[in-house]
């Protein structure tokens, strides 16, 4: 009996978005604009960012996330009669900058101090992904920092989660998964990656392909479960 809930884990491969970075509080910054929208805001934002990135994949035409959420933002701000271009500018910068949920950098740290090698696993292009590292302070907790862009296809492609495997030279089954999105972690599981589902927004399970090994409702909680 190993006493370690995930027993022989080498690399924890985190999502970024709603996992590492909170899509909400670029938003939440223009409060003063928003107003009452601001939910409803994020919630048709994200829905309509994630939508465009399964249908391009579907029609084999790609394009990257800062385009697709440039996209998804026009959709939802039109949506909700709040259409105008400054609003739009001001929210995708703000989307460079997303703040970390607060457990993360320590979570990084006892990690890193046990050994185990760390990375982002993410839709997101690469600069957006170095911003948002950079602005976070966690680019040295990091051994690698992954964009779908490097295999042309979103997430939950099996080639996406194949190019983690590939980079850290991890096989499936010593890595840790942990992602928000629930149908990303059903999906990281099908494909033989042990998951944690960080279930931070109170989702349901998905009826798909895989199961998570974990639920854990912050990151605060994964360091117990793979020993560090
Ligand atoms: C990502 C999205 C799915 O970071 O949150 O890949």
């Amino acid at each position: 009996m190993n006493a370690i809930p995930l027993h022989a884990i080498r690399a924890c491969v985190f999502d970024a978005y709603g996992t590492l970075f909170d899509p909400a509080s670029a938003a939440a910054r223009c409060r003063d604009v928003l107003g009452d929208k601001l939910d409803r805001l994020n919630a048709l934002w994200r829905e309509k960012q994630l939508q465009y990135t399964w249908l391009r994949a579907l029609q084999g035409r790609h394009a990257d996330f800062w385009h697709v959420t440039g996209e998804a933002l026009a959709f939802a701000l039109e949506t909700l009669d709040l259409g105008d271009t400054t609003l739009q500018d001001r929210l995708m910068n703000l989307y460079l900058t997303l703040d970390a949920f607060p457990e993360v950098p320590q979570v990084l740290e006892r990690l890193k101090a046990a050994g185990l090698k760390t990375a982002i696993l993410s839709n997101g292009s690469p600069d957006m992904l170095a911003a948002a590292v950079s602005n976070a302070k966690i680019g040295h907790l990091l051994d690698a920092v992954l964009s779908v862009e490097a295999v042309g296809v979103y997430k939950p492609h099996p080639k996406v989660y194949r190019l983690a495997v590939d980079r850290l030279g991890v096989e499936s089954g010593a890595i840790a998964f942990q992602s928000s999105n629930a149908w990303d972690a059903w999906a990281a599981s099908a494909y033989g990656m042990r998951v944690v589902w960080c279930n931070r927004y109170a989702q349901h399970p998905e009826r798909l392909p895989g199961k998570p090994d974990f639920e854990i409702k912050s990151l605060a909680e994964l360091p117990a479960l793979v020993g560090a």
